[in-house]
């Protein structure tokens, strides 16, 4: 099995195969974090800088843990009070960071297509760390470990996932990871934050909780993205909670052995019941967790052995200036 891609930039031109080969080294990578000593020199002389242009603590939190551990270099530049605020473009910044000559970029920000338009003019490895609605590739990833721990393999699966799909990169990257990988899909939410467009992905549409859930394995539930929302979605949450929450009585249609997944941050009360997400015999929240550590070292160590190679092939590529189209 063989990684090829140069940057980690959405879930869509990965392989099933390369998604198995990133699953299959995070698991070694969650048996490593698990130990007292969790250092690995992986990444050892390397560059990683995180460019966070969107609020961010968990994925943040997790990238630079990952970096850590396999021993590379970590940066965070704190975006919000950069020279973005100057009026500088994202090229120049990615081109002024480039000159600096960082092996690992992990760049979140707010446009679709920014992360993507960047790594078109830098040459080290990027990794998407969220933009916009379009993609969250690591996200899914570590998703599907969570999924594939729990039930022991991540194909043939009904997988429900739930509430604010119109808005949620989370949903965009676990949909196209989890048909790739063979799983039956239904989305589930008011027809205002699910659009119909969705099932030309091969997905399932309800609007009936309820029904949707019936049977399913995984339930998936995420937040209102009020931020990427222009308008009102939603009637009000207490009634949005009363149709779409998830409580125990409406728990009770999915699997008896049903996991309940959630990438957080969470809104308790509103998307989901503190109780079910506090449950640990069905949450799997803190695992997911734990998982994107590991998922985001396996990540960074593949693209890592394939920038390594192509410098090698290319020894001047190292020196070479970003470029300025
Ligand atoms: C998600 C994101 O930022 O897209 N969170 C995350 O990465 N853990 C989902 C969200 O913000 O609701």
């Amino acid at each position: 099995m063989e990684f090829k891609q140069k940057h980690l930039l959405g879930i869509e031109p990965l392989s099933p195969s390369e998604i198995t080969c990133i699953l299959d080294l995070a698991d070694k990578y969650v048996q490593l974090n698990r130990q007292a000593n969790k250092h690995s020199n992986r990444l050892v002389s390397l560059t990683q800088i995180n460019m966070f242009f969107e609020n961010s603590t968990r994925t943040q939190a997790s990238f630079e843990i990952a970096g850590k551990r396999l021993g590379a270099d970590v940066m965070n530049m704190a975006m919000q009070a950069s020279s973005i605020k100057k009026g500088e473009t994202l090229i120049d910044t990615a081109l002024t960071l480039n000159a600096m000559h960082p092996d690992l970029l992990v760049v979140r920000h707010p446009h679709s297509g920014a992360v993507d338009l960047l790594a078109q003019k830098v040459n080290c490895a990027v990794l998407n760390a969220g933009d916009g609605k379009h993609e969250h590739p690591t996200q899914a990833l570590l998703d599907a470990l969570t999924i594939r721990r729990s039930k022991g393999h991540i194909k043939g699966l009904n997988i429900a996932i739930c509430g604010d799909i119109a808005h949620s990169r989370v949903a965009r990257s676990n949909i196209l990871l989890l048909r790739k990988m063979g799983n039956n899909i239904r989305l589930i939410g008011p027809p205002t934050l699910v659009p119909q467009g969705f099932s030309q992905y091969g997905c399932e549409i309800y609007d009936d909780m309820r029904a949707g859930l019936k049977d399913v394995d995984v339930v998936m539930m995420l937040r209102l993205q009020r931020e990427r929302m222009d308008g009102g979605f939603i009637p009000s949450e207490r009634e949005y909670y009363h149709r779409y929450g998830l409580n125990t009585e409406k728990l009770a249609y999915a699997k008896e052995d049903a996991i309940v997944m959630h990438p957080g941050p969470m809104n308790r009360g509103v998307e989901i019941d503190g109780t079910i997400a506090d449950d640990i015999n069905r949450s799997v929240i803190q695992e997911q967790v734990e998982m994107g550590v590991a998922v985001r070292m396996a990540a960074m160590d593949l693209l890592a052995q394939n920038l390594q190679k192509s410098r090698l092939q290319n020894p001047d590529s190292t020196n070479k200036k970003g470029v300025l189209v």
